[in-house]
This record gives structure tokens, C-alpha cells and sequence, in this order.
């Protein structure tokens, strides 16, 4: 069989009568976050039934997903592959793609990212790798590791690549979570232009706003540009939670709640990932104090059947708020005892992550919730510094960061807020935000409470 050559330039095991066109449609649909990338891969198997490449996508993408019920998938998916280069041999680039598969299937998942992150060194214009080394990674909390990879392979692609808009769009967002914003906005600006569809690169410039604290610009470099995510699965909902928070940021509650309502949470869907925009955003909201009125009973029923689901500890933190905000202690309870089992567990990359730092996190917010600030600020300040590794972008586990802060600020640990507030504010290029300029204010009217008190306490009774 004569080798075929993709839209990268990659050669691929696809016979002469197989769906060329929708294999590439399914890369540069994966590349775009493109809801109907599910579709293209379908159509490329329909093809050629023969081609193992798709059926391993089939289930490095189900992992992704992150969904217990999806591990069968991804293993069938591989018994699958097995199947089709047992009728025709596959090529030694593909050769990774199953091995990195396989990798996760047992279990490593760091294995399956450096695994195709050599391919993509190898390979600099093989842009499926280079994107599966990003989602892996980020599913890991690896910054440096995507980085590292990303800037590896920019040197060796030229503007005429299809997918050079999304390289740096990915470059500009690990350039963002590395804290090297200015670079970050720049290259992101760069790469939508190139790549008019790339929402992952068009959120990394959200992400520069975000931490810099550079609301006018960010609210209005997402308002107009719906078109670049409006084809998005669910990584839409993502993007207006982005959106949300700035808004949150400039105390504009009704329009933080009218983006919640009809766009973060329009579709009550259970993917982990949206229930953590939408329980990060609920959480923020309670710690300023807003009713959020019913809105986490469907977020907390979504979660009690999650309980037992373990396969990301990022998951389960967030099915963790929502089961806090619900008030399921039942089913709180049950999660805990479902992440000790798991961190008992001697080897697997997960087992350590549900050890430390993810069973202190969630004993921390349930905690938080029976509104026990010493023990909540006990566990959460004891799993912060490997807190990178549950997985996620600096956005996304602020909300751990500023339950941890509020913890210690309600159970009377002004010093620890005080560092924790000034790191945040460090990492954030010296940018102060509402949050940490509002915490600022509470912790010295707490201390002058104390101070008082104190004062009181000393004066000699008559
Ligand atoms: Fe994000």
C-alpha cells in the first residue's frame, strides 16, 4: 500500500479509498476544540476500517474526557488499533500514538506525554503530537513541561504550516501560565490572527488579562470575537466563564449571574469541566458574599453521581464544591472515603495525586463547609504547594487558593493569609485584584479586632 501524506505532512497508513479529507478535518478539528471533531473521526473510521491511527484518537480522546465509564472505551479503542495493524501494518510515528496510548491505559499518564513529546521534537510539524503533548500535560499541571515542548518545536515550523496560528496559540498560553505575560499577549494576538478559530489561543490572551488584572482589555478582547469559540464543544462554556470572571473582578454580579445562566450553565451537562467552571464561579460568588440562590443543586446532583468516578483528582475537587455548595454531606463524606481508598493504593500516578495533595484539598473544603475554618485552613494550606499537580491552569485553581485564603483569614491565621495573598498577588506580576485587595482590607480590620480585644483583655478590671 502507498503511503499517504495528511494536511501536516505527516505520512499516514490510510488506503488509497479511505476519508482523507476527514482525518485532516479531525485534526484540525481537535486543534480547534471544533464540536464536530467527534463527527470527522467517526467518518474516517467509517473509511477504512483498516487505518489505526483514528481508533487510537478514539481513545487518547476519550481519556481526555476524563469519565470513568470512558476507561473501557479507550481499552477497547486500543484492542481495536490492535486489531487494524494486525491486517495492516502501521508506521513507526504511529507506532507512539498507540504507545502513548497504551501508557495511559496502564495508568502513566506521564509516560504517554513524554513519549509524544519525543515524537513531536522528532517531528515539529506533526501537530497532532504537539496538541496531545499540551491536553496531556495540562491534564498533569505541567507549565514547564508544555513549554518546554512547544518551544521545541516553533523553530523548526514556518508560517506556511496549516496549524502555525494554533503553535502559538499553545505557545502563548504555557508563556501565560509560566508568567511571561507580555510575551504571552503578544504571540496569542499573533496566532488568532493567523489561526481566526483558535480559541484555545484566543483564551490564553483571556488568561493574560486575567492575571494581570487588565479587565477593560479583556472584557473587550472577548466580547467581539464570539465567532473564534462559537464552534467550540464544550470549551465554549469555558471560554464565557472566562468572560464571567472579569466581570467578577469588577464586582459586576449581574452580569457574572446572566453569563452564568445563559451560557456557562445554558446546558446542564456533566463533563468535568464544565461543572468546574460552573462550581469555581459559584464559589467565587459566595465568598463575596452573593446568594447564587438554587443554582448548585443541579451542579450537586450532577456530582452525587460522580462520587465514585476518581479518574482525575481535579474532578473530584470540583464535584467536592458542589456537593459543599449543595449541602450533600452524605455524599461529601462518600467522596472522601472513595479518595482514601485511592491514595492507599501503593503504585499509579493518580494514587499519588489522590494522596497529596488531592484527600487534604477535599477534607479542606468540606471543612470549609461545616464552616470549620481551623481544620479547613489546616488541610488546604497543608495540600497548597502541590496543589499544580491536580491539574489545570493558574485561573482554575485560584478558587482553591482563595477558599485557603479565606480559610485562614475566618480561623484567625492573619500571617499565613497575609504571605498567601502576597504570593498570589507576586504571581500575578505584582497585579492586585478585587480578591486580594478586598482580603487585604478584611485582614486588618481583623487584626485591629484582635489588637482590641487584646487591649481589653489587658486592662485591670475595677
Ligand atoms: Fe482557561
Amino acid at each position: 500500500m502507498s503511503t499517504r501524506t495528511d494536511i501536516f505532512g505527516c505520512p499516514v497508513s490510510l488506503s488509497a479509498d479511505g476519508d482523507l479529507e476527514a482525518w485532516n478535518n479531525t485534526q484540525l478539528g481537535f486543534l480547534a476544540h471544533a464540536a464536530v471533531t467527534p463527527e470527522h473521526l467517526g467518518q474516517t473510521i467509517a473509511s477504512d476500517a483498516d487505518f489505526a491511527l483514528p481508533l487510537i484518537c478514539k481513545g487518547l480522546f476519550s481519556l481526555l474526557l476524563g469519565r470513568r465509564e470512558l476507561v473501557e472505551t479507550a481499552l477497547q479503542a486500543e484492542r481495536d488499533a490492535r486489531a487494524a495493524i494486525a491486517r495492516r501494518a502501521i508506521s513507526p510515528r504511529e507506532q507512539v500514538f498507540l504507545d502513548a496510548l497504551a501508557d495511559w491505559n496502564a495508568g502513566s499518564l506521564v509516560q504517554a506525554g513524554n513519549r509524544l513529546d519525543r515524537l513531536a521534537r522528532d517531528m515539529p510539524h506533526d501537530a497532532l503530537a504537539m496538541k496531545l503533548v499540551q491536553a496531556i500535560r495540562f491534564v498533569l499541571g505541567d507549565a514547564k513541561g508544555m513549554r518546554s515542548s512547544i518551544e521545541a518545536i516553533i523553530p523548526h515550523v514556518s508560517e506556511d504550516h496549516v496549524a502555525f496560528g494554533y503553535i502559538k496559540g499553545c505557545h502563548a498560553f504555557t508563556l501565560e501560565e509560566t508568567g511571561e505575560y507580555a510575551l504571552a499577549e503578544r504571540i496569542g494576538r499573533e496566532g488568532v490572527l493567523h489561526s481566526p478559530d483558535d480559541a484555545w489561543g484566543l483564551h490564553a490572551v483571556a488568561h493574560v488579562y486575567d492575571m494581570t488584572n487588565n479587565t477593560t482589555t479583556g472584557i473587550d478582547w472577548l466580547a467581539n470575537r464570539e465567532s473564534a469559540w462559537s464552534h467550540c464543544n464544550n470549551f465554549r462554556y469555558h471560554v464565557w466563564w472566562h468572560l464571567a470572571l472579569m466581570h467578577l473582578d469588577r464586582n459586576e454580579i449581574d452580569a457574572v449571574l446572566n453569563l452564568y445562566d445563559s451560557h456557562i450553565r445554558a446546558d446542564k451537562t456533566d463533563d468535568y469541566r464544565d461543572i468546574s467552571n460552573a462550581a469555581s464561579l459559584l464559589s467565587r460568588l459566595e465568598l463575596d458574599g452573593i446568594n447564587v440562590g438554587n443554582r448548585w443543586e443541579e451542579l450537586a446532583d450532577i456530582s452525587e453521581n460522580r462520587v465514585e468516578d476518581g479518574c482525575l483528582a481535579f474532578a473530584d475537587l470540583h464535584y467536592m464544591l458542589s456537593l459543599v455548595g449543595g449541602d450533600r454531606k452524605d455524599a461529601a463524606s462518600r467522596l472522601i472515603s472513595r479518595m482514601r481508598m485511592d491514595a492507599k493504593q501503593e503504585a499509579g500516578e493518580m494514587a499519588q495525586i489522590m494522596k497529596h495533595p488531592g484527600l487534604s484539598a477535599a477534607e479542606g473544603l468540606e471543612a470549609f463547609g461545616e464552616g470549620n475554618f481551623t481544620a479547613a485552613f489546616r488541610h488546604l494550606a497543608g495540600a497548597r504547594d502541590a496543589m499544580q499537580t491536580v491539574g489545570g491552569s493558574h485561573a482554575q485553581r485560584d478558587v482553591f487558593e482563595r477558599l485557603t485564603i479565606e480559610a485562614a483569614i475566618r480561623g484567625g491565621y492573619f500571617d499565613a493569609a497575609e504571605r498567601f495573598l502576597i504570593g498570589r498577588t507576586d504571581r500575578r506580576a505584582g497585579h492586585e485584584d478585587r480578591f486580594a485587595s478586598l482580603r487585604l482590607q478584611e485582614l486588618a480590620r481583623q487584626r485591629a479586632i484582635s489588637a482590641n480585644n487584646l487591649g481589653e483583655a489587658l486592662i485591670p478590671a475595677e
